[in-house]
């Protein structure tokens, strides 16, 4: 008797036990079956990048016309003066919790980011962490633009036709990067020597690290060139390229470069508004899809 009532307990004990287990499967049923892509950019508040976050969406919705795309900036910053205009915009975790309850089991992130520096290193750690507190989320990151040597190398060629008239103009133009202290910054240099390997006289500076404004400046003296064209190595044309770039203050770009006697001419286009360019982020964005 003792037994049985063991044994009657044990099978009730196994019931409670098996009904926890089917209870946790229906939850993992409960996420849904959707497949989306959300964009992940630095953000911005100058009107100029949303027509090329705009055109961006464009070109991945051509790619992916099945699929929703959207977006989150990583920018505090940025997000905090969109939401005193009234413009609620999510950090990429806020984002990926919203695409979980709207039914998404999978989300491709594709960074929008120029370097793997430390912003792209953030988003990952948040993509991992994600994963880790959703169970049964797959979550994939797709690689920025200048990830590569061969992504350096096509961005290159792009850019070299983009401003082929300079090019055979015989002029100058000066990319202006962000720039790190992150060890990705490495990538500048080794843009600048593809770069060089294409149109002797393209040069790369950043703002915040090297190469710095000043190391352009001597390269440009030994070219003895005059007509400079200055545009952003940068996604977006926004408070940089306007304000350090080509604004009227006398550290900007184009107000050095004028006193040393150059006549420059801005370009102010992100990378985002070129759609060869925006391909490479498309590659990347398919490398980790097919994976
Ligand atoms: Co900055």
């Amino acid at each position: 008797m003792k037994f049985l009532k063991q044994s009657l307990l044990l099978l009730l004990t196994s019931a409670l036990l098996f009904t926890a287990c089917s209870d946790d499967d229906d939850d993992k049923k409960e996420l849904g079956e959707k497949e989306g892509i959300l964009l992940v950019t630095f953000g911005s508040s100058y009107p100029g990048p949303k027509d090329t976050f705009k055109n961006i969406e464009e070109e991945v919705k051509k790619e992916y016309s099945n699929m929703e795309v959207r977006w989150a900036y990583t920018s505090h910053i940025i997000r905090n003066i969109l939401l005193g205009r009234g413009e609620d915009i999510d950090s990429p975790e806020e984002a990926m919790k919203k695409m979980k309850e709207d039914g998404f089991s999978k989300i491709i992130l594709q960074s929008l980011h120029v370097i793997p520096g430390a912003e792209y290193n953030d988003l990952k750690a948040t993509m991992e962490k994600f994963v880790k507190e959703n169970e049964g989320m797959k979550v994939s990151l797709g690689h920025p633009l200048m990830y590569d040597d061969s992504d350096l190398d096509e961005l290159g060629d792009i850019l070299v036709d983009v401003f082929k008239a300079e090019k055979e103009a015989g002029e100058a133009v000066v990319f202006m990067g962000h720039g790190t202290h992150h060890e990705a910054n490495d990538r500048y240099s080794r843009f600048q020597e593809k770069l060089t390997a294409k149109a002797a006289n393209f040069f790369v500076g950043t703002v915040e690290a090297s190469p710095t404004l000043d190391d352009v400046i001597a390269k440009l003296e030994k070219t003895g060139i005059k007509t400079v064209t200055v545009t952003p190595l940068m996604s977006v044309a926004g408070d940089h390229a306007n304000n350090d770039m080509a604004g009227d203050e006398e550290d900007s770009w184009k107000t050095v470069l004028e006193a040393k006697g150059y006549a420059v001419k801005t370009v102010l286009k992100g990378l985002g508004d070129y759609d060869d360019i925006v391909a490479i982020w498309g590659k990347h964005l398919k490398e980790v899809k097919e994976n």
